[in-house]
């Protein structure tokens, strides 16, 4: 008999090798491959129903009706699964973050990792785990990655089907850790989904993504090797290499604040001192800083009181979404 409901969870992932820029906008397509880890601690739950008489969709996040201007991503995405896996009806969705939504970290990818293992098993469409992929990236980019497990990549690929992520390294292959920064909550001025629309107005997107497959083997071989310094020297340079596009898109976006330029530069001054610890910033103010298990307690303690610093998530690893009984 046909399930009535369904709930998966998923959680957010925090890229090495940066997606930004689009091969195509509307499959989401990307420029170039990406490397990211997932995030246990911080996590979606999204519980999905059939609406058998109702003719729209239904979007609660953390108990809150959302309006129409709110759903209308959500709505969209529904009506590009229906083109690929046809189905009737409307759907009630219930999306809870174990994070707060204005904490400035990115919830689009573990809502929509979160929804499409729901779709996957409420439609009984039985994809393999790279087809749930695919389908998570049509709603947001960087959610094809939070669906398997530990450390991915996303291959571009040229199709929906071939352009999907897939587990390296498992959650326990090493023990990395990811201190989150917040030093701004507030909704960002300029979303990814508009910013990867203008990453080719920057004369240096071109260069980025050209020499992506370099950075992104490097970073491969410093996960699999577990070399703390290679990772580290890798993750920064990418990360400072979209945020030159970035900067230097017209219009120009400017993500960082002078709390994440202090940030950045007391990391390298830790590492300088032995501390295993490097930066990496997505589309937002906030720094994420990767370090070792071991050196944890190090950086939380060279970061506690730190001028303009709002608040701090630590997280391991994450698995990979899935459906919860
Ligand atoms: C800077 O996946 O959020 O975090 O596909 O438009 O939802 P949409 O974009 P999104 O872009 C992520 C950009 C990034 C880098 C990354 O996660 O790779």
């Amino acid at each position: 008999m046909p399930k009535n409901f369904t709930t998966a969870k998923a959680h957010p992932n925090i890229a090495f090798i940066k997606y930004w820029g689009n091969a195509d906008q509307n499959l989401r397509l990307p420029a170039n491959a990406s490397i990211s880890m997932n995030l246990s601690e911080l996590e979606t739950v999204t519980k999905i129903a059939f609406l058998p008489d109702q003719s729209s969709h239904l979007l609660k996040i953390n108990g809150i009706l959302q309006d129409t201007e709110h759903t209308s991503r959500v709505a969209t995405y529904l009506e590009s699964v229906r083109n690929l896996y046809a189905f009737q009806g409307s759907l009630a969705i219930e999306s809870h973050n174990n994070f707060p939504m204005g904490a400035g970290i990115a919830s689009s990818a573990s809502a929509f990792a979160a929804l499409a293992v729901a779709l996957n098993d409420l439609l009984e469409l039985n994809l393999p785990q790279s087809g749930i992929s695919a389908l998570a990236r049509l709603g947001s980019g960087s959610a094809c990655r939070s669906i398997p497990a530990g450390f991915t990549v996303w291959e571009k690929g040229r199709t929906h089907l071939d352009s999907f992520a897939a587990t390296f390294a498992p959650p326990d292959h090493w023990e990395l850790r990811d201190i989150i920064l917040i030093v701004a909550a507030e909704e960002k001025a300029v979303g990814s989904t508009q910013g990867h629309a203008l990453a080719d107005t920057s004369p240096y997107q071109s260069v980025r993504v050209h020499d992506a497959k370099r950075r992104l083997e490097i970073c491969r071989r410093a996960i699999l090797n577990k070399d703390f310094n290679k990772l580290a020297w890798i993750i920064e340079q990418d990360s400072d290499m979209m945020h030159a596009v970035m900067m230097t898109s017209r219009p120009p976006i400017n993500y960082w604040q002078p709390a994440s330029i202090a940030i950045m530069q007391k990391v390298r001054d830790l590492r300088k001192n032995g501390i295993a610890c490097a930066y990496t910033l997505d589309a937002g103010p906030n720094v994420h800083v990767i370090t070792l298990a071991t050196d944890q307690t190090k950086v939380i303690n060279a970061f506690k009181g730190f001028p303009g610093l709002q608040d701090m998530y630590i997280s391991n690893i994450g698995a990979g979404a899935q459906v919860i009984p």
